[in-house]
């Protein structure tokens, strides 16, 4: 798979998290936070092989990778705000929604300019990338290491 269609289908699965926490209501708490703590894992994951992979191939035919660097911390900020809010309070419908806007305006940025600018790689260049993507996908979501620092970042904005 090319390494813009790996995204693009992780991003499937991020809004689709994202669509069942707008729909999710306070007096179920429990799956709030499963969900959150679901979205964390995949966003998390995502975040990685764009920066450490997908980001640094593409420097020299797309410029939005700057801004992305960007718009990922701010993501990052405001799904820490998400995880201290009370599940059971209305301000989290506001806040997932809020993040919800944030993602989604990144995510069409990226599959509407930056992956159409990557196409430039060529189609070889855009599946060799795209194996080794998977490859660092499946790590991530399966090492000891990677599940351990994903636990201590969970715990971590829990206890915030
Ligand atoms: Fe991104
Ligand atoms: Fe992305």
């Amino acid at each position: 798979m090319k390494a813009d269609e790996l995204l693009i289908e992780d991003h499937g699965v991020i809004r689709g998290l994202l669509h069942q926490l707008e729909q999710s209501r306070s007096e179920h708490a429990a799956e709030r936070s499963e969900l959150l703590d679901r979205l964390l894992s995949v966003l998390d994951v995502h975040v990685q092989i764009e920066n450490d992979l997908f980001y640094p191939a593409i420097r020299d035919v797309s410029p939005l990778y700057a801004i992305a660097h960007a718009e990922h911390r701010q993501i990052d900020d405001q799904l820490a705000v998400v995880f201290r809010t009370d599940p059971t309070s209305e301000d989290f419908h506001t806040e997932v929604k809020m993040l919800a806007a944030t993602v989604e305006h990144h995510a069409s940025e990226e599959e509407q300019e930056m992956f159409p600018q990557a196409k430039a790689l060529g189609e070889t260049e855009l599946e060799t990338l795209g194996q080794a993507m998977r490859q660092r996908q499946q790590h991530l979501r399966t090492s000891a290491v990677s599940q351990t620092r994903l636990r201590i970042k969970r715990e971590t904005l829990r206890r915030l």
